[in-house]
């Protein structure tokens, strides 16, 4: 029985990093491994002193994709009433920003992760690929969906139909990861990215990321709506009127998160 944490959790004063932790198998995605980074992601989400969280992985994957051993021999009921996948979507739901910190393999399951965050900084290792035609399945936690966003349909189509991987300057020249970092840097950028959204009024951020989420997933119609509401909603935050109070003042803004 191994006493490790699928996932370390470490608190850097606004910051969650999330480690995956089973190097040993590429931080294969587990159903235990996703149960407890949902723990983990849920209480941070609640947690008034977590502004960001970032998520990385141990050894030389991201994550290799769920775990296959454990769905070898699954059955379509079994997979259905376990709510294996299905549960990923709580991961999408989390409020709080996410940044993915991917140090290497990110296929599968572990592009789906990824691109469940909202920023994608890439090792030069890392590589990305929906690889799952290659074992007789397709993508089940948002690949065909997400991948075509980012990418554009003929791309991800050749992805997901060839099982290709791509490089992270690839990906990162397509519009999938936002930049490529030398490997020993990349964890420090996902910090310095956390802390400066860290320092911004938790509102505005948690509303912002709502309305543009909006737009990844539905229409241009739904996301402006949500983008007015949550546009208006803000004007009943103090945090609007000392933001702005400040900029008049020519000071910095002190943001209290009310
Ligand atoms: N599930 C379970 N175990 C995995 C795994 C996965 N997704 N990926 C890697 N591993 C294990 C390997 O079985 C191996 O374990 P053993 O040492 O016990 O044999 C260990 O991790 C190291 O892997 P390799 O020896 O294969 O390492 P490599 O460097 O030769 O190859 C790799 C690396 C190309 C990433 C290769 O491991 C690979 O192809 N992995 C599978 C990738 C994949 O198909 N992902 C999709 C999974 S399905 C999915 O994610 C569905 C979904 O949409 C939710």
């Amino acid at each position: 029985m191994n006493d490790e944490p699928l996932v370390i959790s470490s608190v850097e004063g606004p910051i969650a990093i999330l480690t995956l932790n089973r190097p040993q198998v590429l931080n294969a995605l587990s159903p235990a491994l996703i149960d407890d980074l949902i723990r983990h992601l849920e209480m941070y989400d609640v947690d008034d002193s977590i502004r960001a969280i970032i998520i990385t992985g141990a050894g030389r994957a991201f994550a290799a994709g769920a775990d296959i051993k454990a769905m070898a021999n699954a059955t379509p009921i079994e997979m259905l009433t376990s709510g294996m996948i299905a549960r990923w979507a709580r991961i999408a739901a989390i409020r709080k920003p996410m940044i993915a910190a991917v140090n290497g393999y990110a296929l599968g399951g572990g592009c789906e992760l990824a691109m469940m965050c909202d920023i994608i900084l890439a090792s030069e290792t890392a590589q990305f690929g929906q690889p799952e035609i290659n074992i007789g399945i397709i993508p089940g936690a948002g690949g065909t969906q997400r991948l075509t966003r980012a990418l554009g349909p003929y791309r991800a189509m050749e992805m997901v139909l060839t099982g290709a991987t791509i490089s992270a300057q690839e990906a990162s020249a397509h519009g999938l990861v936002n930049r490529v970092c030398p490997p020993e840097t990349l964890l420090d950028e996902a910090r310095r990215v956390a802390q400066t959204i860290a320092a911004k009024s938790p509102l505005a951020v948690q509303l912002v990321k709502e309305a543009v989420r909006t737009a990844a997933e539905t229409t241009v119609r739904e996301g402006l709506a949500i983008e007015l509401r949550n546009f208006y909603l803000l004007f009943a935050s103090e945090d609007q009127k000392e933001g702005m109070r400040a900029f008049i003042e020519k000071r910095a803004p002190n943001f209290s998160g009310r």
